[in-house]
């Protein structure tokens, strides 16, 4: 709790010593065309008109049955939106459109390596491949409603085909980022119950052609070891027709998608009406403990959140190209590449490789090939453009109308680059604040209304009413100067409806800590925690500050500090380990990790490397520390308990402030020399 608080309280003198920044303007030109313009939407969302407001998203969408009840509170705080309704989510994205839009691009498909012709599938053919991959899930893996499939997909046109065949079917599919290890795979392919893996042969990266299923085959031993056995692997070909990975297929398990789909050729599947409430996927995302939790988002609200979002604040219309840059293994994909995009028929964009290769101006010449007017990104990959070509951008003739920055707080240096050069001056900028958990955006600015303000979310989108809470409990009022833990007052229709398999959890984590009556079925009870340190601006904007947990946000990707140290652990020299952010220039943090060895062990060569190699193995490359320090011994509070914002400072080449009254207060002058030199 002590440690806790110290961070809070450093995280509010950022707060008092920041400068509030000038308002930029949308342009007429924007104004005119966009999708959102009425001021009133803000009054319609009050809370007064809680939950009735939510309808209007809800009708964006195609319901077999129409719901009868908007919000369900009596399993509170697991919250049910639309009860009544039957609703597919692939139906919405795919089928719908075909009667006006059959012939337009719903997916351009970008491979990475420079001479390989960009693929363009029409909302027809991504109709007819959803079909017939849904008949093969069906009657070659026996899948149906409910069941659970993992997914560990590269970014591949085949992804969204895989998950909209899983939606046609009300199959809950958990896709694994496929930059993720075998192992982590494993933990999702056991926690979700899955007995198929869908996978790839191999993908470029860098410039590499990866063997992929050699992942796979991780997972299942290691899944097998922990009682789960996969008993269908199918294994997409990343050129159909030519096996491209060196490891071998496991007879009777490994399928290759290619050699079985012609028998589906043909087929149609009608889309199965599920339940709103059904659920339509899990997003395993870190915690404060090492398990990853499986986020559960819902049918119905969710894809009505993601959908308004991606009309409203993405302000997209059909005849846009859009590109979201992030990876569909993330939530930021789920939404705003897969589900949210062609639920409003857009053309979206899905890149394969790294938006830094082979050179400086790859992402900018994609987006002059395919005239992308609505860009996506994170401050991690604007930071990387930035520094490997300023002047990158106006080399090529595109033009945005409209850019999104996700993930982390953007320094309001790197936003006004962003503004500059990447958008020419021309587009507005949306900082989206929001979770893997909340499904869809929280705070963001709406375009063609609100002003942008650099470095600031914005406030909260209609119908999110945020608030925050010092640690006392009590609420820290707009233009307090005060940095406390923002939350939010009310449900909306896109958030997780709880942890798959763990109930308990999902109310501890984020509802128990302001929960005013946990006996009540009033949603006014259960103010969420998001777990994020905030504070609000006179206007009402809000400027997130960073995580109050044991979350470290790497490129915008969130790792928890425990699963890191939980991998160190598995090193049989390794006795204690403790990980600390550390400020890095392009990926925002990177995690550094302590470790100190068992009795009878020493330091040798390579020890570093195995333990950094058992982060990687566990997790993946994402994860991989910056340094792997081997100390004597952990600052430790007289109780026992490592001192990690002690360690956190000497990282950061600050001071470690007072240290007197830890048990052992030598042991951080000796790490100082090591770590600072
Ligand atoms: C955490 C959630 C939202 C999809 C990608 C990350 C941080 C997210 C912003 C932003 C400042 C942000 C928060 C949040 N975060 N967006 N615009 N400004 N911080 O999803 O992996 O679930 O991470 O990312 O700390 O809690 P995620």
């Amino acid at each position: 709790m002590a440690e806790k608080e110290i961070v809070e309280t450093s995280e509010a003198q950022i707060a008092v010593h920041w400068q509030e920044e000038a308002y930029f303007h949308p342009s007429a030109r924007f104004i005119a065309q966009a999708n959102m313009t009425d001021e009133a939407i803000y009054d319609r969302f009050r809370l007064e008109n809680f939950p009735n407001c939510f309808k209007a998203y809800a009708d964006l969408l195609d319901w077999y049955e129409y719901w009868h009840t908007i919000l369900d509170t009596s399993d509170a705080p697991c919250w049910k939106w639309f009860v009544g309704g039957k609703i597919n989510a692939a139906y919405n994205c795919v089928d719908r459109h075909l009667a006006r839009h059959k012939n337009k691009t719903a997916i351009h498909f970008v491979p990475e390596p420079m001479g390989e012709k960009y693929e363009h599938i029409t909302y027809q053919t991504l109709y007819v491949r959803v079909n017939e991959f849904a008949a093969l899930l069906r009657d070659f893996c026996g899948l149906k409603a409910g069941d659970r499939v993992t997914l560990h997909l590269p970014m591949v046109a085949e992804l969204p085909i895989t998950m909209l065949a899983c939606a046609r079917l009300g199959v809950i599919h958990s896709q694994v980022f496929g930059g993720f290890s075998g192992q982590a795979c494993a933990d999702r392919i056991v926690d979700s119950g899955s007995r198929v893996l869908i996978t790839m042969d191999a993908y470029w990266r860098g410039g590499t052609l990866l063997d992929h299923k050699k992942n796979a085959d991780v997972a299942c031993e290691v899944a097998a070891k922990q009682g789960r056995a996969v008993d269908k692997v199918l294994v997409w070909q990343r050129y159909p027709g030519k096996y491209s990975a060196a490891t071998p297929l496991v007879p009777d398990r490994d399928h290759v998608v290619n050699d079985v789909l012609p028998k589906y050729y043909g087929a149609r599947i009608d889309p199965v009406p599920m339940p709103a409430e059904a659920p339509l996927f899990l997003m395993y995302t870190s915690g404060t403990t090492g398990k990853p939790k499986g986020c559960q988002h819902s049918t119905g609200g969710y894809l009505a959140y993601v959908a308004a979002t991606s009309k409203y604040v993405q302000d997209i219309h059909p005849e846009d190209v859009y590109w979201c840059m992030a990876d569909i293994g993330w939530i930021t994909g789920h939404s705003y590449i897969v589900y949210g995009p062609l639920a409003v028929c857009a053309s979206t964009v899905v890149y394969e490789g790294v938006p830094t290769f082979p050179d400086a101006g790859r992402s900018w010449r994609i987006a002059q090939d395919l005239d992308v007017n609505i860009f996506h990104t994170a401050p991690t990959a604007i930071r990387a453009l930035r520094k490997i070509g300023p002047e990158e951008p106006r080399k090529y003739n595109y033009h945005f109308k409209h850019m999104t920055t996700v993930g982390e707080p953007i320094e309001p240096e790197v936003w006004r680059w962003y503004y500059n050069e990447v958008g020419k001056g021309e587009a507005v900028i949306v900082d989206t604040w929001w979770q893997t958990e909340t499904g869809g955006f929280l705070c963001s600015t709406l375009p063609a209304i609100k002003p942008m303000k650099p470095g600031s979310a914005g406030p909260g989108m209609p119908g999110i009413h945020t608030i925050i809470y010092d640690d006392e409990g009590h609420v820290l009022p707009q233009g307090a100067g005060k940095a406390g833990n923002i939350c939010i007052q009310n449900p909306w229709p896109g958030a997780f409806q709880t942890i798959w398999g763990d109930r308990e959890r999902y109310v501890r984590q984020y509802y128990e800590r302001y929960c005013k009556d946990p006996q009540s079925k009033d949603w006014r009870d259960w103010p969420y925690l998001t777990g994020d340190a905030a504070v609000e601006a006179p206007d009402g904007y809000i400027r997130i500050l960073g995580r109050i947990d044991d979350v470290i946000n790497v490129s915008g990707h969130r790792l928890g500090t425990k699963e890191i140290e939980s991998a160190a652990l598995m090193v049989p020299e390794v006795a204690e380990a403790a990980v600390v952010p550390v400020a890095h220039e392009i990926k925002g943090k990177e995690p550094d990790l302590y470790v100190s060895l068992k009795p009878g062990f020493e330091v040798h060569d390579g020890l570093a490397r195995k333990v950094s190699d058992a982060v990687c193995d566990a997790i993946g490359k994402i994860a991989k520390p910056r340094k792997v320090w081997i100390v004597k011994d952990m600052p430790k509070t007289r109780s026992g308990k490592i001192m990690r914002r002690v360690l956190g400072a000497l990282s950061n080449n600050q001071d470690a402030g007072d240290v007197t009254t830890l048990a052992n207060p030598d042991i951080v002058d000796e790490i100082r020399r090591m770590v600072q030199g």
